[in-house]
């Protein structure tokens, strides 16, 4: 990754010049605000606006990223990768000396949409307030009503650990000059647009952030509109294309996509791994019209242009549905060491005739995005990281075999479980060096 440090403090000189240039945060002041906010933090009672504040913060992803591993709810400490360095989340609980307990309804709008701390200070953007500039003043009501409704906790983040000279946050007043306006161009939707379709599209650009992950970010972290939602890379993973979701090799229903979001499970097309677990875990709790609203926008998506991903063979499936008499592990006819491997890992689970695959809502592998994608990247990261486990999905687990297996094992299994399962053979440029590369890429720089 020093390349891409080397790339990174190259964007921030140019970031320092930029602001000589503009003159700094004072340029920033001088833009026009967004919209103030205007609906008084009264409506309804206080407890009924905190209710759809939870349900709201399910689609936020706020508690994902604002609990630390092992930590309470929402006190931050979570360290966020960047390109540019380590970011932590901050504590968002209402405590008055360490978390948000002081601030006013206005001061947290701030904060949402402007990405301007209590204190004034500029935040990273990291914190996707580029979609959540976008949210509006009665959802940012019922969000506020929510959080000061939490347990307040006592605890400070740790200090970000960022690229000289990032860690001087008035330089955030130009990436905001740059790239927030051109953002809050996105928010309208054409009046013809269905009211469920209309309400989807208001989610993913704003609270969902959806594009955080799904659309490509361009040298200064900023997402690329004009590849929005085109598919993006997040801590290792590809984050497929959302474009052309019902117009794929094998499309997506309106039910399958729920079914996805909500659980995490779609029969025809698999589950959900590495940061998309979180997402659907979140979504489980959001209200059911909201991410209903959430996949009939997705659907309406054209498709993309070229960079969207194929989601699974058109041809049948390398192997026949489950039944009794297929249990054995099948023998591929010149077996290799990816076939041994598969069958002593793999097989328990993912051959046709396991237990799993018997229950009739398993996905097979022949229909898995990761296994049909153009890059092996999600199918070498779901081997390394499995998917862990969690009370509230407990039969979505599958061990990490990151200790378990070499790069030149990792490279033949996941080639040899591409030919067997899809008719699409091996990847061409997948061998122990790209695994390696792979591995790089998951962690923390
Ligand atoms: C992708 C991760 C991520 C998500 C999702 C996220 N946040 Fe944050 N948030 C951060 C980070 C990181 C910071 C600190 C940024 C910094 O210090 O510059 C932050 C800062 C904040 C702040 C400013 C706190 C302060 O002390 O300055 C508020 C308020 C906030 N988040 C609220 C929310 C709410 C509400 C949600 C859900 C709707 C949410 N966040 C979702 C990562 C996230
Ligand atoms: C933190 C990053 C992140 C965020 C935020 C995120 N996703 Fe994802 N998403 C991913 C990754 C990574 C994958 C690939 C997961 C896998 O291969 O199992 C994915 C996969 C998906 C898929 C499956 C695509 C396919 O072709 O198989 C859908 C659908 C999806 N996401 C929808 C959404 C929606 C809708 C939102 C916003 C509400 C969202 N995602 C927010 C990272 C993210
Ligand atoms: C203990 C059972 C278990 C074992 C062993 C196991 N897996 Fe999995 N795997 C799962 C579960 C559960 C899922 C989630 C999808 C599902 O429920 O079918 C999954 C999902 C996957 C997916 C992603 C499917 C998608 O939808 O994106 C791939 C690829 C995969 N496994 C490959 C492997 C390979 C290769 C091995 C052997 C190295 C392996 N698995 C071993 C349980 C297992």
């Amino acid at each position: 990754m020093k390349g891409r440090r080397v790339a990174s403090a190259g964007v921030a000189v140019v970031l320092v010049a930029l602001v000589a240039a503009y003159g700094g945060p004072d340029a920033y002041a001088r833009e026009p605000a967004p919209d103030a906010v205007t609906t008084p933090f009264t409506t309804g009672s206080d407890t009924a606006a905190a209710a759809r504040g939870a349900k709201l913060a399910a689609i936020g992803n706020c508690v994902t990223c604002h609990t630390a591993t092992g930590g309470q709810p929402l006190a931050g400490g979570l360290p966020l990768q960047t390109p540019f360095g380590v970011i932590y989340s901050t504590n968002i609980t209402p405590d008055d000396e360490t978390g948000i307990g002081g601030w006013s309804l206005d001061a947290f709008a701030r904060a949402m949409r402007r990405g301007e701390s209590g204190d004034g200070h500029l935040l990273y953007p990291a914190f996707p307030y580029p979609h959540f500039m976008h949210i509006s003043d009665a959802d940012i009501g019922s969000l506020y009503a929510w959080l000061m409704s939490r347990a307040p906790v006592n605890a400070r983040a740790p200090h970000n650990e960022l690229i000289f000279p990032l860690g001087f946050r008035p330089i955030m007043a130009v990436w905001n000059l740059l790239y927030l306006h051109s953002g809050a161009e996105a928010a309208p939707s054409p009046s013809s647009e269905a009211p469920d379709v209309a309400r989807g599209r208001y989610l993913v650009e704003s609270l969902g952030h959806c594009g955080a992950c799904h659309t490509p970010l361009n040298r200064l972290g900023a997402e690329r509109r004009d590849l929005a939602l085109q598919g993006g890379t997040i801590d290792g993973w590809d984050a497929p294309a959302l474009t052309g979701l019902a117009s794929g090799p094998t499309p997506w229903t309106q039910a399958q996509l729920v079914g996805y979001l909500r659980t995490g499970l779609a029969s025809a097309h698999g589950a959900a791994a590495g940061p998309m677990r979180a997402v659907t875990r979140m979504l489980a709790d959001a209200s059911a019209p909201d991410v209903e609203a959430i996949a009939a926008y997705l659907l309406a998506l054209p498709s993309g242009g070229p960079s969207v991903p194929e989601h699974a063979v058109a041809s049948p499936p390398a192997f026949a549905p489950a039944s009794a008499s297929a249990a054995r592990v099948p023998v591929s006819t010149a077996p290799g060491n990816g076939a041994n491997l598969f069958a002593a890992a793999c097989a328990s689970c993912h051959a046709e005739g396991a237990p799993m695959s018997i229950d009739g809502a398993r996905p097979s592998l022949s229909l898995s995005t990761a296994v049909n994608a153009d890059s092996p990247r999600n199918m070498v990261r779901i081997i390394l990281e499995g998917i862990d486990w969690h009370e509230s999905d407990n039969a979505l687990f599958m061990p990490s075999f990151a200790n378990t297996f070499t790069d030149a094992q990792i490279a033949e299994l996941a080639n040899f479980t591409r030919e067997r399962f899809t008719s699409r053979g091996a990847w061409p440029s997948l061998d122990a060096g790209a695994v390696a590369q792979f591995r790089k890429d998951g962690q923390p720089r």
